[in-house]
């Protein structure tokens, strides 16, 4: 049986604020993510997924898809439009609230958020920042600028054909309330589960894909009876925390974070979020609110259509409360990533829960002779319907470990001299480094054993 090139070592202290630079570096060099239209120059905080962040992408998706509408079975999908009538967005306060104060620098025609204003410097008079005591009069009157980008639908570019991109999926599940509850004939508690693109034109998006300005959300909307609300909402505050530790997350680097009256939305009684520990401090990763009954008032009295529920156990009549997860798939994904970072002195590690890694198995020739790449060709081959697979034969072998580690690979089959005589492969596992020999005859449920 062959060893690799080093031992496992105890993992060694590295600046986590470097991680982002670190982070982005590989996602771009081992294909994860790169800029948007990156041979024009790249779209400012809009991100491609490569070949490795569309797997690693899907995974998260398909793994909150299952804990909500599989794992449960008061919980249906929707899939909405993008595109959405215009007065969906009236009713729910986005048109007239889903707006930040900005001002503008007259000197180097900057625009900044007013509470970020104190933060910012001004390029034309590096010695000030504007808003400070050293620029006054420089600033214009802070104008709100509404987050939601615009468009029109048909031909022509008139004020009644204007039309949003939406801002968040949840109006999608609001507006089908009964199209989803009546076929599907759920009866109140029940929810409606959502992934989909979301668009906000951010006016600070930064930290990588933490905030951009198109993005994917994951959200869920739970109906509920209004007085069973705030039971309701305890119960998915732990059961969003605890989604999070399902994916390996460390707990000592989440929290919750109760909003207070002066944070709360519009449309919230009671907000949590549930954060996690950046580079660049805490911020939240996940909200989960008691919207009570705005949402469907709204749509009732913007649409005209009754959107209250009966209750045929106790006779009764009403606008169910909603409790909301909402939680963006490309911050999840940036926090698996952060999260499972790690350097050692031979080797960068990712500790991906090996539900998420993008490749689940590797397959190596120890040398490419005495038919070992047929063989381990052969074992592909076996494995590949069941499991998404990776060949590779070449380079010294430590260094095909070290590339597969690197994008956190949590299995790496070996075929070497023993296994011209005995069948057998050597199973390598990425975080301890360990090897067992494995018959290729018992590969598969091994590996299924192991995998989950
Ligand atoms: N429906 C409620 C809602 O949209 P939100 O707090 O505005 O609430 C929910 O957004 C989640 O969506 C956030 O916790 C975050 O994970 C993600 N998100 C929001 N804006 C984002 C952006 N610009 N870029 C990436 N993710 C974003």
């Amino acid at each position: 049986m062959h060893s690799e090139e080093h031992e496992a070592q105890p993992a060694k202290a590295f600046e986590r604020s470097d991680v982002m630079d670190k982070l982005v570096a590989l996602c771009k060099r081992r294909g994860f993510i790169f800029p948007s239209s990156e041979i024009y120059g790249g779209i400012n905080s809009c991100w491609d997924y490569g070949p490795l962040g569309v797997e690693l992408k899907n995974n998260i998706k398909a793994w909150w898809w299952r804990s909500m509408t599989w794992h449960r079975d008061d919980i249906e999908g929707l899939d909405a439009a993008i595109l959405m009538h215009p007065r969906v967005w009236e009713a729910s306060g986005h048109v007239a609230g889903f707006s930040d104060p900005m001002v503008d620098c007259k000197l180097c025609k900057q625009r900044f958020r007013t509470d970020q204003v104190g933060e910012a410097t001004c390029p034309r008079k590096p010695s000030v920042a504007p808003g400070t005591a050293g620029c006054p009069g420089e600033l214009t009157e802070p104008r709100l600028f509404n987050l939601m980008f615009q468009t029109y639908i048909g031909p022509v570019e008139e004020e009644g054909a204007r039309i949003y991109l939406r801002p968040e999926t949840a109006q999608g599940s609001y507006v089908n309330f009964r199209n989803v509850q009546q076929p599907s004939r759920q009866k109140i508690p029940f929810g409606i589960a959502q992934i989909g693109k979301a668009f906000r034109n951010e006016i600070s998006p930064g930290n990588f894909i933490f905030r951009s300005r198109e993005f994917e959300q994951m959200e869920m909307q739970f109906f509920v009876k209004p007085d069973t609300a705030m039971e309701w909402f305890e119960h998915w505050r732990e059961a969003r925390f605890n989604w999070y530790l399902s994916l390996g997350i460390r707990p000592e680097h989440l929290r919750f974070h109760q909003h207070g009256p002066q944070e709360l939305a519009h449309y919230a009684r009671a907000a949590f979020d549930i954060e996690y520990q950046y580079p660049f401090g805490w911020r939240e990763l996940e909200g989960i609110h008691n919207r009570g009954d705005f949402d469907l008032t709204q749509h009732q009295q913007f649409s005209g259509k009754d959107l209250s529920y009966f209750d045929e156990a106790t006779r009764e009549r009403f606008v169910p409360y909603i409790i909301e997860t909402a939680v963006g798939v490309d911050r999840t994904l940036l926090t698996c990533l952060i999260d499972a970072y790690d350097e050692e002195p031979e080797r960068v590690v990712l500790h991906l829960s090996p539900t998420l890694a993008p490749i689940k198995v590797a397959i190596f020739p120890l040398v490419k002779r005495d038919r070992m790449p047929e063989i381990a060709q052969r074992v592909t081959a076996m494995l590949r319907p069941h499991f998404k697979v990776f060949y590779d034969e070449s380079g010294a072998i430590g260094r095909r470990y070290r590339r597969q580690d690197e994008i956190g690979t949590p299995y790496g089959v070996t075929v070497d001299s023993d296994t011209l005589v005995d069948n057998t492969v050597t199973l390598r596992e990425r975080d301890s480094m360990a090897q067992e020999r494995v018959s290729i005859e018992r590969l598969v449920e091994k590996l299924r054993e192991l995998l989950g």
